[in-house]
């Protein structure tokens, strides 16, 4: 074999000790990973930039940044920019979302077992709903996302959803009777206003603001939250009855896709930060809650405060039936 020149040798040394230099810089990477890759990830919602959604996950993006010195970049993106709620979801199980918090009704959609929390008057109350979501249950439901492609983060909540409407004070299932009304895309909610004697439509949010206006539909069901900061009352929205029908579980979830290009150092960070986030959130919409209730008052919107619910309860009692997950939904009941 015919001896290589010597500047050829030193060129091949020279550039051989150069990528050595740089592969090591690598390793040695901020998070000890080998990697100094900055990961961007893309976070949609549909609420405002003053709602907890955004605040909550916000204050996450800013610690995980902080906690990987810049390595994850969390954008927030509000108000339905890169999506409504359920293409929002059907995103990530597809990785071309990577991460989102939505209310669980329209994510059932691709996880059904989530159907069992959108059971009307299913939760006695909000600390036992929290005490569902967080133990072996709310474990198990994440599992199942997990299926779908979604990995589920942490719980927060929407809040509970109350009636508005532009025809007349709804005090008992009878005032229902013919309105129409939008619901979420969720079968159990379509079914629960059913029985209700209501007509629902449903609908992603995106819409409904325009269908309300419209006069497309009369009434629509969500927490005083978004009722306020979506100033209903501008769109036909009168009467705001406070039926508390559901406890509006939310989640804070990423693509599976995402989460396991993630060096793993970096996604423990980014789950514990959002699992912060969901209790951060679910306190934020306690506080505003009240708040949000003077403020339709002011506003010239009629709530009434004191609905017997016993009647709307009973109505509803054929849902519990019609839902196909019943061993869930009894380890909820049997739980609280
Ligand atoms: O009614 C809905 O679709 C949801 O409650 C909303 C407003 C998008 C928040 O999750």
């Amino acid at each position: 074999m015919k001896a290589k020149p010597f500047y050829i040798v030193l060129i091949g040394l020279l550039l051989a000790l150069f990528s050595t230099a740089c592969s090591s810089d690598d390793a040695e990477g901020s998070n000890g990973e080998g990697n100094d890759k900055v990961y961007t990830l893309e976070a949609g919602h549909s609420l405002p930039d003053d709602h907890p959604y955004h605040i909550a996950f916000e204050n996450m993006a800013d610690r995980v940044e902080e906690r990987t010195d810049g390595q994850v970049v969390i954008e927030v993106y509000p108000n339905s920019e890169i999506g409504a709620e359920r293409e929002l979801t059907e995103g990530m199980t597809l990785g071309t979302v990577d991460m989102v918090v939505s209310s669980t009704a329209p994510v059932t959609n691709f996880v059904p077992e989530l159907e069992v929390l959108d059971v009307p008057f299913l939760f006695k109350n909000r600390e036992s709903a929290v005490n569902v979501l967080e133990g072996k249950i709310g474990d198990k439901l994440f599992d199942k996302m997990e299926e779908k492609g979604i990995i589920g983060l942490s719980w927060g909540e929407n809040g509970y959803r109350h009636i508005t409407n532009g025809v007349h004070p709804i005090e008992k299932p009878a005032d229902l009777e013919g309105l129409k009304i939008r619901t979420q895309e969720n079968d159990i909610h379509l079914a629960a206003f059913e029985a209700l004697g209501a007509q629902p439509t449903p609908m992603a949010w995106t819409e409904a603001l325009t269908a309300l206006q419209q006069g497309v539909v009369d009434a629509q069901e969500n927490p005083a939250i978004v009722a306020d900061q979506f100033s209903l009352y501008e769109s036909n929205q009168t009467y705001m009855s406070l039926t508390g029908h559901v406890y509006s579980v939310a989640v804070y979830m990423m693509s599976k896709q995402t989460y396991e290009e993630l060096p793993e150092d970096l996604r423990k960070i980014v789950v514990e930060e959002a699992q912060k986030a969901g209790a951060e959130e679910r306190e934020l919409i306690v506080e505003m809650e009240q708040e949000s209730l003077t403020k339709l008052k002011e506003q010239g919107m009629e709530i009434i405060e004191e609905v017997d619910t016993e009647p709307f309860q009973k109505k509803v009692e054929p849902v519990y039936e019609q839902v196909e997950h019943q061993d869930l939904l009894q380890e909820i009941r049997d739980a609280q």
